[in-house]
């Protein structure tokens, strides 16, 4: 039997009087913003970045899968708002947390920002608030890291207020699924907990996942993507196997996906990118290493992910070697910065990587990528270059790094002296 203080949350979800608050409004806070709104809450976000706050406000979207006519007409109907003034978050009844979560220098995982936006909501923490950690992170933070933070207001999780985890699973880029149709797992500290958080988030999710207990929502975002790291280190090493056979890897793997049962297809490239899957399993890593436990899998899966990028400098080098040029004083014409096909983020990305690698050979090295105008590498902001027959044919070599729909192979297959091409993407005539 739920305790009063969550009916009453349940019944204010149903007649979506509820107020949402959403902290941190980057690639995860702000489509979820809009799908609450659509649903029609009223919601608060959160950013410590006046910039960003700013221009939300003003109805700019600086998430790419968000149009500005999305986040106008939540503006419109009064549903959204953005503020930096973190100490109004004893305002909404439902604190949904989608902070980064990224590595430390020594791959250890770096939950600062996690405690920082707890540290806020335990100030201004209320009897009848739910608090919802979405940021990725390992097994045991929202029992061990928050939990205490929380409760050390005197007030009673599961009595007073509810305290669940539920992974973001967005997939910036994707057209099909996007945060309404992703299923949503869910796992609260107490069955309160998860059915008040459920409560909140069924009228704007398609499909709620429930599980038992936080650390199995944790664990369940952390195998997701792990599965991901695992299946692409193997292509990838089945990509370097295929090299050193003289056999086409592409064609192995198409060959073997026409098997209809037990295989699914992954493709090979220059690394992982991200902010998720060259990231989250090392959060397990961690974790387990403190169990004294070693995760053989993410370590090795890891190991040739990040040795992608230098195998494909390798082909680089090879390829000019066969024309009689060294990678020294060659131009290079990157082609796709972005960690993965039509998006602009560049975190992570296994082409910044390739890119210093073939400087440090003495490489000349450009840019081409229709969506990443310009980045910053240390402290000089490189811009990219427009894909011109001229630029074509001045590169001694042609690396197709980030396969973009928008790039047009057809010219680069015209124009280029020599292609490298990491995701198989050139037309076959
Ligand atoms: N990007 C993805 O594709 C994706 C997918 C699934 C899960 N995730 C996970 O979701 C989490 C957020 O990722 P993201 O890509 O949205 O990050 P992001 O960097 O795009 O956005 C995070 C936002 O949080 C703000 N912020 C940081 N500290 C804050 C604080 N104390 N209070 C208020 N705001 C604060 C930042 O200014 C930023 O605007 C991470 O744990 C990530 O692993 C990301």
């Amino acid at each position: 039997m739920s305790t009063s203080t969550a009916q009453s949350l349940i019944a204010k979800a149903e007649r979506r009087e509820a107020l949402f608050g959403i902290v941190g409004l980057g690639y995860v806070g702000l489509p979820l913003v809009i799908e609450l709104a659509r649903a029609g809450y009223k919601v608060l976000g959160f950013d410590i970045l006046p910039h960003v706050v700013d221009r939300l406000n003003a109805g700019h979207s600086h998430v790419k899968d968000i149009t500005d006519a999305a986040l106008q007409e939540a503006i419109a109907n009064g549903r959204f708002e953005a503020t930096t003034d973190l100490g109004r978050l004893g305002e909404p009844d439902a604190i949904s947390i989608c902070v980064p979560t990224p590595l430390s220098k020594f791959k250890d995982p770096d939950v600062s920002f996690i405690q920082a936006a707890t540290e806020s909501v335990r100030r201004t923490l209320r009897k009848g608030q739910v608090v919802i950690l979405e940021s990725t992170t390992y097994p045991g933070t929202t029992r061990e890291l928050m939990l205490p933070a929380l409760e050390s207001t005197g007030l009673k999780v599961g009595a007073d207020f509810f305290l669940s985890f539920s992974p973001e699973r967005v997939d910036p880029g994707n057209p099909v699924y996007g945060t309404r149709n992703t299923p949503k797992v869910i796992g609260g500290i107490t069955p309160d907990c998860q059915r008040v958080t459920a409560a909140l988030y069924q009228p704007a999710i398609e499909q709620l996942v429930l599980v038992s207990s936080p650390e199995a929502a944790e664990l369940t975002k952390i195998l997701e993507n792990t599965f991901r790291s695992v299946n692409i280190g193997l292509v990838n090493e089945t990509a370097i196997v295929c090299d050193k056979l003289g056999v086409d890897v592409w064609e192995v793997i198409e060959a073997a996906a026409t098997k209809p049962f037990g295989f699914m297809k992954f493709l090979p490239g220059p690394g992982l990118g991200g902010h998720c899957i060259p990231i989250d399993p090392h959060y397990l890593a961690w974790k387990m290493r403190g169990l004294n436990y070693k995760t053989r899998f993410i370590d090795l899966a890891g190991e040739v992910n990040t040795e992608m990028p230098m195998f494909w400098v390798r082909k680089v080098a090879e390829a000019l070697n066969g024309v009689s040029r060294s990678v020294r004083g060659s131009r290079v014409l990157i082609l796709g910065v972005a960690y993965k096909r039509d998006i602009d983020d560049l975190r992570e990305s296994p082409a910044l990587d390739i890119i210093k690698l073939l400087e440090q050979q003495g490489a000349h090295v450009e840019f081409h990528d229709p969506h990443v105008a310009s980045y910053l590498e240390d402290g000089k902001t490189v811009h990219s270059v427009p894909l011109t027959p001229e630029a074509l044919k001045a590169a001694d070599c042609v690396m197709i790094v980030t396969d973009h729909t928008a790039i047009d192979y057809q010219l680069v297959k015209r124009h280029a002296r020599l292609v490298v091409d990491t995701r198989h993407v050139m037309p076959k005539n």
